[in-house]
């Protein structure tokens, strides 16, 4: 039990908030309705559909992961990810979940002799190319992540690193500074690794980038810099097995999922709030945020009429956004649901000094520690919240470790595609993002592509 993640949905209900949360009879309803739920979930994944689910059990690829980490992977100090989206938040989520703080300040001793781990989610050129100036070629290695092979953030950003690998390196030196994480067989990425020798790890070809942190994407750069992928694997099939039964109060992913549906359908509290009360958690908000908005914000529904359904996830931070936004989470609009996530188990703590005993403003503080106080905010703030008439709930880990993060990595994945029966849409496309592509290729100059005509402006409209 205590290696367990556990899902308190107390302050979810009416009796705890007011009478302005979910009542006994909606989720009587919905433990008959998870059955179907759960069902048509049970059938995608047996249709293979579903990819995410057979992450944590491909044991060839997490042995090719390993031979490539321990073997070449050993022969740099710093690794960089070219990725977006999908295929760097899980990265990002992972290295401030697992790795000690400040990893890329700490020197080599104090990181095992692990390399330093970046990140390019973006292609902003004010942080990449200060990034890139910093960083010798010759001891780094770029693993290039695009499912597609196309992404125009990636390309780019693949593009000026490989010339500043060819400035430094002959051919087969570039070739060994690269590695690419791409479709097995399509794509302009896996063109250019078989015809380049270029080394590649495969991303399962019915996965789509929001769900594949387990898959080689989350796990090489992982690998490389040591996290434990087999326990965040364990944690991933534990949560899994958790989830396969279809009785609502025994599976935490479609608790959660029909929880957030039913406070969004029921009680139009459709902005889910993310606040992790540890700063290590922090970033699975953004990756969490992602999963959420980009699999379930569908103008249609399954059976192509215009629905524009969907949840808006938010994130926060607390202790920090008790001083920001709570103060609109408790007296704004019921328009919220808040998950607090936290772990039992802090990685750390620092006692608070016994000063100014004779203050009582300060001196209850002295001899607690910071890890007490955090927690005492969490609880006070889930309280607060509920006693506000504000929905809430706890995600709580045992702890923060890659086989208690495998664990919240699969519940939300397996909620995420729980909530998209229950809104009756597909999260495993996202045509609302392609437009936006379209355009940007058009003003990029790429042929047969139009720029959008409102970038145009009318000056009339702009004040200056
Ligand atoms: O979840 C998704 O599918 C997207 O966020 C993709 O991960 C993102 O657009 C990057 O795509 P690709 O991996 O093809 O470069």
């Amino acid at each position: 039990m205590s290696d367990r993640l556990v899902l308190d949905y107390n302050r979810m209900l009416a009796g705890a908030t007011d009478g302005r949360g979910i009542d006994h009879a909606q989720i009587e309803a919905q433990h008959v309705r998870f059955r179907e739920v759960h069902a048509d979930v049970q059938r995608r994944r047996e249709q293979g559909r579903l990819a995410f689910f057979d992450l944590p059990y491909e044991k060839k690829t997490v042995e090719s992961i390993r031979a490539f980490a321990d073997g070449i992977g050993q022969a740099f100090d710093t690794v960089v990810v070219l990725g977006i989206g999908g295929s760097a938040l899980g990265t990002i989520a992972l290295q401030n979940a697992l790795l000690k703080p400040y990893w890329n300040q700490l020197d080599d001793e104090g990181r095992d002799y692990f390399p330093r781990l970046f990140v390019l989610d973006n292609v902003d050129p004010s942080t990449i190319g200060p990034l890139l100036d910093r960083l010798d070629p010759r001891r780094t290695l770029f693993n290039v992540i695009s499912k597609s092979g196309t992404t125009a953030e990636t390309m780019a950003q693949y593009m000026i690193v490989r010339e500043k690998l060819s400035s430094a390196l002959d051919d087969d030196g570039v070739r060994g500074h690269l590695l690419f994480t791409t479709d097995p067989e399509k794509g302009v990425l896996r063109r250019i690794a078989d015809q380049e020798g270029i080394s590649t790890l495969p991303i399962p070809p019915a996965l789509g980038g929001r769900f594949s942190v387990l898959s080689a994407v989350g796990l090489l750069p992982a690998a490389l810099a040591g996290i434990d992928i087999e326990a965040l694997l364990a944690g991933a099939a534990e949560m899994d097995e958790r989830c396969r039964t279809d009785e609502l109060s025994d599976n935490p992913a479609g608790m959660f999922a029909s929880l957030q549906y039913l406070a969004h359908t029921e009680r139009a509290a459709g902005i889910h709030v993310m606040m992790s009360y540890s700063d290590r958690l922090y970033s699975c908000g953004d990756w969490f945020s992602q999963l959420w908005a980009e699999s379930l914000g569908k103008r249609l529904d399954l059976a192509g009429g215009e629905v524009y359904r969907g949840p808006t996830p938010v994130k926060a931070l607390g202790a920090t956004d008790q001083h920001s936004q709570v103060q609109l989470y408790m007296e704004g609009p019921f328009d919220k649901t808040v998950t607090l996530l936290s772990a039992r188990e802090l990685p750390s703590d620092l006692a608070i000094p016994r000063l100014y005993g004779d203050v009582p403003e300060l001196g209850y503080l002295g001899g607690r520690t910071l890890g007490e106080l955090l927690e005492a905010e969490r609880q006070a703030t889930a309280g607060a919240l509920a006693q506000a008439g504000r929905m809430n709930m706890s995600i709580e880990l045992p702890r923060v470790d890659a086989h208690a993060i495998g664990q919240l990595f699969m519940m939300l994945q397996i909620a995420t595609v729980y909530a998209g029966v229950l809104y009756n849409v597909e999260p495993l496309d996202q045509p609302g993002v392609e437009l936006g592509k379209l355009l940007t290729y058009g003003l990029m100059g790429r042929d047969g592509f139009a720029a959008p005509e409102s970038i145009n402006a009318d000056p009339k409209y702009q004040v200056r």
